[in-house]
């Protein structure tokens, strides 16, 4: 059926509905398969049905998978709707599972990371040097006084000590937040200040792409307002001159001099419902939502699907090239296939750097055979052409993944045909920072359809409805909800629960997930994208309203909007429209400045591809700047045309 398809033609794609079956010894061995068989299935969706009436069996026979220090007493409790909580009663440390675990098996000695440093050098890290890293680690954090429940900012490169600091505070039972190494020093500082963090951790700066990126000096400005910062960490990376305040920061191998080798700091006991991390995300108003995860559920959820969703065999070489200060990174680079007792990758460059083949080099190098990345990676590499994947071996690949944004179906051919051999599976996951854990995608078992995130995972009760919650023709699209929670799942925004309940209270009653989505008569979901005013650029997650307040903090601004426009290549990207004040003038270099000024405050990510100046904007009557009408005129779209995505 798939094997005489003409890849060069592109033009029938979008109307895509043709099958690619998966070989049948990919499914006979297929992990989720062994499952399926101990409760007596062999058939995806009448498997899926059996684990929607019994999702606490399902959910129970994953979490037994895990160490427990105390079992749980109770699997699920929904009587604070919309809060809930999963193994209640339970004691566990995810890090236990990621490493202590592994220190008594054949593991301990296997490679948990190779990295792959921005100028080509590598480290191989097993799982023991993970263990003794992290464990030094936790005690030298001890000694700077973090404890129990404090949260800890990680501002790092991607390098094997940046995994060490999660887990190593973690450990500690304190709360780590992440900050993609992207963002801009205000951006630093005001997650630092949401979360009161007491300590950062960070380097003396790094190499991505050759460019030189100064955490360090980045840090000391996000600093100069953080009243809860005690102390920073320095990681050595580039061993060059940075500012060091003394009595606040010290350098990490200061910290970890007196350490001996084989200290270990016991992993703290937690409850279930614990805090593990706190993750900045957008949302469609105000400032970064700061995404609770907690230790219980979330290990069983990230355990399940890195197990099905990427088919992790003892042998295989993982590869997850995002970057660990998005959520795909807490979960499939660290959590998930440590607590698998898989080998890595771990990589600090480009895709682009020095040459359009650095992935291809590096699955070759080390012989990745699952290989996890963006649709906005694959088109961009598609357009230097085939000959820069045809130069090397990648014969060690089994298993193709995508994630961020909707993968079209052109570049989805390309993936599978230039990278994948034309034959391997493209497992195209669907979720989101607040899901923790990939909630629609295939397994290897399931017929792929190029664009189509495929199904629901087990127990996830995924439909399409309009803005009642209504059923909807789910051929012509609504909205994507989720019916009951999953263990996963985020529980709250930090410090701010009245926003978690705008999941639950969009559409009362079902977790609303912001996104708009088909589904087809075989029951495939298409996710289509954001239907707030979220900006998906690259795969990152923008808020209009980040962008806007910090064109209105530049003097020369009276009001901005901003919207996410199409992009062949990165999906979406930002367009601004501005008004000036009286005595400013609306030229190029004002243009350029108010660009620059987006990208030094927020990020480089967030710098606006357009901005056009307007003498007014349009609003509602009580003065909200109406966004949706601006993108529809952008578009040449019908601007009363909003019927289903009217959120
Ligand atoms: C939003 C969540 C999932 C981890 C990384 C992003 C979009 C994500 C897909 C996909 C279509 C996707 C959605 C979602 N999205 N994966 N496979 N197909 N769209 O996490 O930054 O929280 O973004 O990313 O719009 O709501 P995030």
């Amino acid at each position: 059926m798939s094997s005489n398809l003409n890849f060069e033609n592109t033009d029938t794609i979008l109307n895509e509905d043709r099958l690619f079956p998966p070989k049948s010894e990919l499914v006979e061995n297929a992990n989720i398969m062994a499952y399926m068989k101990s409760k007596g299935f062999t058939d995806y969706d009448a498997f899926h049905k059996w684990s929607i009436e019994n999702r606490f069996e399902f959910w129970e026979d994953m979490a037994k998978e895990l160490h427990w220090f105390k079992p749980w007493e109770k699997t699920f409790e929904w009587t604070n709707k919309p809060f809930f909580r999963w193994f209640v009663g339970g004691q566990f440390n995810i890090v236990y599972n990621c490493l202590d675990r592994h220190m008594e098996t054949p593991v301990r000695q296997k490679v948990a990371f190779y990295w792959e440093g921005d100028n080509g050098e590598t480290r191989t890290l097993t799982y023991e040097d993970l263990y003794k890293l992290t464990n030094r680690l936790a005690k030298g954090l001890q000694n700077l006084g973090v404890k129990k429940g404090d949260r800890v900012a990680i501002y790092m490169p991607a390098i094997p000590e940046q995994v060490a600091a999660l887990l190593a505070v973690a450990r500690l039972g304190a709360v780590h937040t992440v900050i993609f190494g992207g963002f801009a020093a205000s951006a630093l500082r005001e997650r630092i200040n949401d979360a009161g963090a007491k300590v950062v951790i960070t380097a003396d700066g790094n190499y991505r792409g050759g460019k030189h990126i100064k955490l360090k000096e980045i840090t000391d400005e996000a600093l100069e307002d953080t009243p809860t910062i005690e102390k920073v960490v320095v990681v050595k990376r580039l061993s060059n001159d940075v500012p060091m305040q003394a009595g606040r920061d010290i350098y990490l191998d200061e910290l970890l001099a007196d350490i001996p080798e084989d200290t270990v700091v016991p992993c703290e006991p937690m409850d279930s419902e614990d805090l593990l991390y706190i993750l900045y995300t957008s949302g469609s108003t105000g400032k970064p939502k700061g995404v609770v995860h907690v230790h219980g559920g979330h290990a069983v959820g990230l355990y399940m699907t890195t197990r099905f969703v990427f088919d992790i065999k003892p042998e295989d070489v993982y590869w997850c090239t995002a970057d660990i200060g998005w959520v795909t990174g807490h979960s499939y680079i660290v959590y998930g296939p440590l607590m698998n007792g898989a080998t890595s990758v771990l990589f600090e460059s480009t895709p682009y750097y020095p040459n359009p083949d650095r992935f291809w080099s590096v699955v070759e190098k080390f012989k990745v055979s699952i290989f996890y990345s963006s649709p906005t990676a694959i088109r961009g590499l598609m357009r230097f052409g085939e000959e820069w994947p045809a130069k090397h071996d990648l014969s060690s690949l089994r298993l193709l993944g995508s994630v961020g944004e909707p993968i079209n179906p052109e570049a989805w051919i390309w993936y599978r045909k230039n990278i994948g051999h034309n034959e391997l599976p493209i497992v195209d996951t669907w979720w989101q920072t607040e899901t923790g854990m990939i909630l629609i995608s295939p397994t290897v078992i399931l017929p792929l359809k190029p664009g189509s995130a495929t199904k629901p995972m087990p127990t996830i009760e995924a439909d399409i409805v309009d803005k009642n919650g209504n059923p909807v023709d789910a051929t012509k699209g609504g909205f994507l909800i989720i019916r009951h929670p999953w263990p996963a799942q985020m529980r709250t925004i930090y410090r701010d629960p009245a926003r978690y309940e705008t999941y639950w209270d969009t559409i009362p009653g079902v977790y609303f997930a912001g996104d708009a989505a088909t589904r087809d008569k075989d029951g495939y979901f298409r996710v289509q994208g954001r239907v707030d005013d979220v900006i998906k650029v690259s795969g990152h997650r923008l808020g209009s309203m980040e962008i806007e307040s910090c064109l209105v903090s530049h003097p020369a601004v009276a009001e901005a909007a901003a919207i996410g426009k199409p992009d062949p290549l990165k999906g979406e990207h930002v367009k601004v429209f501005v008004t000036v004040k009286e005595g400013f003038e609306a030229n190029d270099a004002l243009a350029n400045e108010l660009k620059q000024h987006v990208r030094s405050t927020v990020g480089p990510l967030a710098t606006p591809d357009e901005l056009e100046f307007r003498p007014t904007l349009p609003k509602t009557r009580s003065g909200k700047i109406m966004r949706r009408v601006l993108r529809a005129q952008e578009l040449g779209e019908p601007v009363g045309d909003t019927s289903t995505l009217d959120a």
